[in-house]
């Protein structure tokens, strides 16, 4: 080999590992490469944002929607490629309660995995075309940074404004504080309790915040996805038992079409239905609220496990969890954009295009010569 084509050769190698480390994090003297495969603190989880941001121009942008408590900036991720005609959109938000850590590296993965493949898988090319996904990392910011704090604030799952009692007991559960039945099943107006509903409806930024953003925009939104865990549950309104929702057997054929997805990646089981019928009552849930403003799709996913480690999924789940939600979500998200842009099913265009090829094949048989 001579000299020259050596030196090519190194140079093609040494550029593969460039554009490898493109995916680091920060610059910094050791770069290092974003592992979704661990669990990040809200520094690190807000540096990725800023740098898939600069990353991926035209596709990604960072929108701040409103201030937690504590005054940080809540931040989504709007994915999209640019369009002529009037796009439709999808919401998705992790982190409403801080404590479900598997919910935030969810959100990062999928929003990994939209951008590893929108180029070379059609129909997600396709939904980036038609819809915008307007995806939350960590809404319960202040919460999140708290179980990172100690040991001992681990499972903290409220919001971190002080409430009704000061100091003594702090935080109101987000996913009991939005405009859905409020205050009337599934919450407590104690102050400590883990559900306790806020001193009002919405008097806490953050669900100000998502309600706010996602109202503006209700008539665009297909669908409004709510990631936590655990239970493994694919959950649809109505939180209150004496309310159905008017779609309520789509929205059930539609979890049940994810669940299937989901079992089909690692063979995991979750259990469709709504919140009364399959865990609890409930009420002032974002979900619950989503629907009763118009948004047709709503669905909270309760993801790994089913209580052995509960909150604290042991990170070699983080992969395989998310693979299947990927799934899940992927399957409800083209539902609802087939239906919005009267797509047909991918089956039924299969059987035409099969049939075409089949009559195609037919002609050059009795055509062409034996080869
Ligand atoms: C977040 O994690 C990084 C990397 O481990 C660490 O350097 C940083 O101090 C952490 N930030 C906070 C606020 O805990
Ligand atoms: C953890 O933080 C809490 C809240 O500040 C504090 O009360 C507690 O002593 C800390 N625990 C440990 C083990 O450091
Ligand atoms: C649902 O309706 C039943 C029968 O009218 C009533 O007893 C019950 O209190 C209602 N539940 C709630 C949570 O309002
Ligand atoms: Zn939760």
């Amino acid at each position: 080999m001579s000299q020259s084509i050596r030196g090519i050769l190194v140079l093609l190698v040494l550029g593969g590992l460039g554009s490898r480390a493109s995916q680091r994090v920060a610059e910094g003297p050791e770069p290092r490469i974003y592992d979704y495969f661990k669990y990040h603190n809200m520094s690190e989880i807000s540096g990725w944002m800023e740098q898939l941001e600069k990353e991926n121009q035209g596709v990604i942008t960072i929108i701040n929607y409103g201030y937690t408590y504590e005054k940080q900036g809540i931040k989504l991720l709007k994915i999209g490629l640019a369009s002529t005609e009037k796009k439709k959109a999808i919401w998705m938000d992790c982190g409403i309660h801080a404590r479900e850590w598997i919910s935030p590296a969810f959100c990062q993965y999928f929003v990994r995995q939209i951008l590893d493949t929108y180029k070379t898988d059609e129909k997600i090319g396709q939904m980036l075309k038609n819809m915008d996904l307007y995806v939350t990392p960590v809404l319960n910011m202040d919460g999140y940074a708290h179980t990172w704090f100690n040991q001992s604030t681990r499972l903290w799952r409220k919001s971190r404004s002080p409430g009704n009692c000061g100091d003594s007991c702090m935080g109101t559960d987000l996913n009991r504080n939005f405009d859905a039945n409020w205050g009337s099943v599934g919450i407590s107006r104690n102050c400590c309790s883990e559900v306790y509903n806020g001193a009002r409806v919405l008097s806490e930024s953050e669900a100000q915040a998502v309600t706010d953003f996602v109202k503006a925009r209700s008539s665009e939104i297909l669908c409004f996805l709510t990631i936590h865990s655990y239970g493994q549950l694919i959950l649809v309104p109505f939180g209150h038992p004496n309310i159905t929702a008017p779609n309520y057997d789509e929205l059930m054929s539609v979890g049940l079409a994810a669940a299937k997805a989901i079992k089909d990646v690692h063979g995991m089981d979750y259990t469709v239905g709504s919140s009364p019928n399959v865990l609890y009552p409930n009420s002032g849930s974002s979900r619950d609220w989503a629907r009763l403003i118009g948004i047709p799709l709503a669905f909270t996913f309760e993801l790994r496990d089913k209580g052995l480690h509960g909150f604290e999924l042991p990170e070699d789940q983080i992969k395989p969890a998310c693979e299947e939600a990927y799934a899940g979500v992927r399957s409800i998200i083209t539902y609802a954009h087939d239906k919005a842009f009267h797509i047909t099913t991918p089956n039924t265009a299969a059987t035409v295009i099969a049939t075409i090829w089949t009559v195609l094949l037919a002609v050059c048989l009795t055509s062409a010569p034996l080869l």
